[in-house]
């Protein structure tokens, strides 16, 4: 198949390429490279012509039998229309979440709607749109008590990462560490040193508005965001305003599920934190609901609800740069025994954005 991939130098788009290479996805098909900025300079060693396409021209787009983009909304609503209208007949594989709700897309997540993802094919349905990051990580982590059906519903309260924004984000949290730590270095390695008067010269420091917050609004650094997205009539965020519309969407339940929490931008770098509040359809026992989650997939696992194995396993540190989906802090809460507490983490660049495009792909393949 002819595959061509556009967006791949984004950060997203980066990690997506790395898998592939790391899955030796590139053998078994033609890549063709796409740029909106630099066609004709040298394309990467894996491309099938030695030089990169321009992504805006429709003929080279649809010469290919499926196309792969991270490169974002704004070319996907001005590309995939125009490549559609022009009755092409292949598959438009998308990061963006421009065409996410629309109904002629399928939201992507095959270990938890693989069959949904085949028979959207079948229909000949042209259109597969990863899904918002803590949307997915959450199916992935819960989609054991979904698929039997035990779930009322969900809040979920989320700690997101700087990632999530976008990798200028990441560099500009980092940043802010720095000039933070910079501003008392002197004083913290001091022994003598008074904490308090740190705190006041950081937090003055955080205050003064001399820190680079072009991209979050205000410092993230030592403290947090709680609000992500645009707002909306409802009062919630687009991103909260997602769970709900997007995991019902994915599951394709036939009565909507109600989910719905804050979403927090934390100091993290690249792993989403969630934790959720469910209400059951049932008392089971822990041990029940334990067995459940660990079986629905091979990337989830529960962690034991101990400090050691918290600490050791359901932190983005620990998680970060892997597929795997930590879901761990599981026991009945005081309100009763339906209401059972969870904690979760996963990768928003792994599973969170590339994977389940570069799954979709490999579905196309088989
Ligand atoms: N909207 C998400 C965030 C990332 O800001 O963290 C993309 O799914």
């Amino acid at each position: 198949m002819r595959i061509g991939i556009v967006g791949w130098r984004g950060m997203v788009g980066s990690v997506l390429v790395e898998r592939m290479r790391e899955e030796g996805d590139f053998s078994k098909i033609e890549a063709s490279f796409f740029s909106t900025s630099q066609a004709g300079q040298p394309a990467p060693s894996e491309a099938t012509e030695p030089t990169l396409l321009d992504a805006h021209d429709l003929q080279s787009l649809a010469q290919m039998d499926a196309i792969i983009t991270c490169q974002g909304s704004e070319f996907t609503k001005s590309m995939h229309g125009p490549l559609m209208a022009s009755g092409w007949k292949g598959i438009w594989i998308d990061a963006a979440s421009s065409l996410r709700m629309d109904d002629s897309a399928t939201i992507v997540l095959d270990p938890v709607n693989g069959d949904a993802i085949a028979k959207a094919l079948d229909e000949g349905k042209q259109t597969f749109v990863g899904g918002n990051c803590t949307v997915s990580l959450m199916l992935l982590a819960l989609g054991g008590l979904f698929e039997a059906d035990l779930v009322e519903w969900v809040s979920p309260m989320t700690y997101q990462a700087a990632s999530g924004g976008g990798a200028r984000h990441m560099k500009e949290l980092l940043k802010q560490m720095g000039e933070l730590h910079h501003c008392v270095a002197e004083d913290l390695s001091n022994p003598a040193s008074s904490v308090l008067e740190i705190e006041r010269n950081v937090t003055a420091k955080m205050n003064s508005g001399e820190l680079d917050a072009t991209e979050f609004g205000v410092p993230l650094a030592g403290s947090l965001i709680p609000w992500i997205d645009s707002p909306l009539q409802s009062g919630q965020s687009r991103e909260e305003w997602k769970a709900q519309a997007e995991a019902n969407k994915i599951l394709d339940t036939d009565t909507p599920v109600a989910i719905d929490g804050l979403c927090v931008r934390v100091g993290a770098l690249r792993c989403h934190s969630q934790a959720l509040t469910i209400k059951l359809k049932q008392d089971l026992p822990l041990s029940d609901i334990e067995g459940l989650l660990a079986n629905h997939n091979p990337w989830v696992h529960v962690v034991p609800n101990t400090p050691e194995a918290t600490r050791a396993q359901l932190t983005p540190t620990a998680v970060t740069g892997t597929l795997q989906i930590p879901v761990g802090r599981l026991r009945k809460l005081a309100m009763g025994g339906e209401y059972l507490s969870a904690f979760t983490v996963g990768d928003q660049l792994l599973w969170g954005a590339a994977e389940p495009l570069r799954r979709m792909l490999t579905i196309l393949l088989a």
